[in-house]
């Protein structure tokens, strides 16, 4: 074996210099270093993400191969990512589903995008490897089956719902269960148990991530979906223009008094490119989601273009983020699921009482 001249421990302290550049805390002390191997003049080391879609995973790479290429005789560096998703421990507790946080997406206004966000951002995190599952609480008109073209579910099995899989998700919806254009009439108590029956007596299996698609409005089913499963987080979709605005601070009060932490709001359909020319439309205006974000002291999560093609995608059951990977549109989808994922971990991080890691 030939001599050493770095060990483990100046690995160690060198990567305590490296910070988790949204958790505040440096890798070492925060225990996402694993695995240190050290072979003459390389170093390998595996970094445990708090989740797959870590949005500054290069950063964490490029300041871990500065330390660590600093270190006397270490010419060449090994980086791997692993990740251990925290759990809003919670849910297991009151629910026993093996499902690490839900969280739940909702708009005041309808018809601003809730459904295709909710399904986009479920397969741009999947993508990532991340366990999504989504489902599909919009009991009055679900869309999702559509839109992820899947018309059915497996057989039932354990006395459990089996979710359907497509893109990589597991997908549950009210739309497996009932009669294709038969109107359904809730009563109260029955809703509230059907939407808690789409989430417990679903067989999930490990799931990193349960995304709730709502239905338009601050009504019924936000409140029966926040009062009967623990909600590690919710998020708004809103279009630019005051009207819709006005509408996504109510969903956003909403999940307030139902003491739901809000992750941010989204503006979607915020702007057009025309393909032929390149030229920027902005048709419900621009920036006001931001804005109102900033008045109401919640993150704003980005915006989304419009663009024919999610439409389409909607429409034909091929995702615009599966169909066309390389489209702005997809991009932003990517940033989008991202930044979810990272403010769930800060959550978890903040309050530690409330996470768990489920192995
Ligand atoms: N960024 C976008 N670009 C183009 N079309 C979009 C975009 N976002 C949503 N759409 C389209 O707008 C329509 C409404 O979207 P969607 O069904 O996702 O909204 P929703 O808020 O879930 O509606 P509802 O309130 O009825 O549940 C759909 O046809 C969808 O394909
Ligand atoms: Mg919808």
């Amino acid at each position: 074996m030939s001599k050493q001249s770095v060990s483990e421990l100046d690995v160690r302290s060198a990567l305590k210099n490296v910070q988790e550049p949204e958790l505040h805390q440096d890798l070492v002390t925060l225990n996402m270093v694993k695995n240190i191997t050290i072979n003459e003049n390389t170093v390998g080391v595996t970094i445990v993400l708090t989740t797959p879609a870590c949005p500054l995973k290069k950063v964490i790479e490029e300041d871990v191969r500065r330390v660590l290429l600093a270190l006397k005789g270490i010419e060449t560096i090994h980086v791997t990512f692993d990740s251990n998703v925290k759990g809003d421990s919670r849910i297991f507790s009151q629910l026993q589903i093996p499902v690490k946080n839900i969280v739940a997406v909702a708009s005041g206004k309808g018809g601003v995008g809730k459904s295709t966000v909710a399904a986009n951002i479920a397969i741009a995190l999947a993508q990532t490897g991340a366990k999504i599952g989504l489902m599909d609480a919009d009991i009055y008109g679900p869309n999702l089956p559509q839109m992820l073209g899947v018309s059915r579910m497996p057989p039932a099995r354990d006395n459990k719902l089996v979710p359907a899989e497509a893109y990589g998700i597991k997908l549950m919806s009210m739309g497996f269960l009932v009669e294709a254009d038969q109107p359904i009439i809730w009563r109260g108590p029955m809703l509230h148990k059907a939407i808690r029956e789409l989430v417990t007596d679903v067989l999930w299996e490990d799931l990193d991530y349960l995304i709730v698609d709502l239905p338009p409005g601050t009504g019924d089913a936000q409140m029966s979906l926040a009062q009967s499963v623990p909600l590690t987080g919710g998020i708004i979709v809103s279009t630019p223009q005051d009207v819709a605005l006005a509408d996504a601070r109510r969903g956003l009060v909403a999940f307030q008094k139902l003491h739901v932490p809000i992750l941010g709001i989204v503006e979607n359909m915020a702007y057009f490119i025309a393909p032929d020319t390149g030229n920027r439309y902005e048709i419900f205006g621009y920036g006001g989601a931001e804005k109102a974000a900033e008045e109401l002291g919640v993150p704003f999560l980005g915006r989304l273009p419009l663009d024919p093609r999610a439409r389409e995608g909607g429409d034909t059951g091929k995702p615009v983020v599966v169909e066309f990977p390389d489209s702005e549109i997809a991009r932003a989808f990517g940033e989008l699921a991202a930044k979810i994922a990272a403010r769930i971990s800060v959550l978890g991080f903040k309050t530690p009482s409330k996470f768990n890691i489920i192995q």
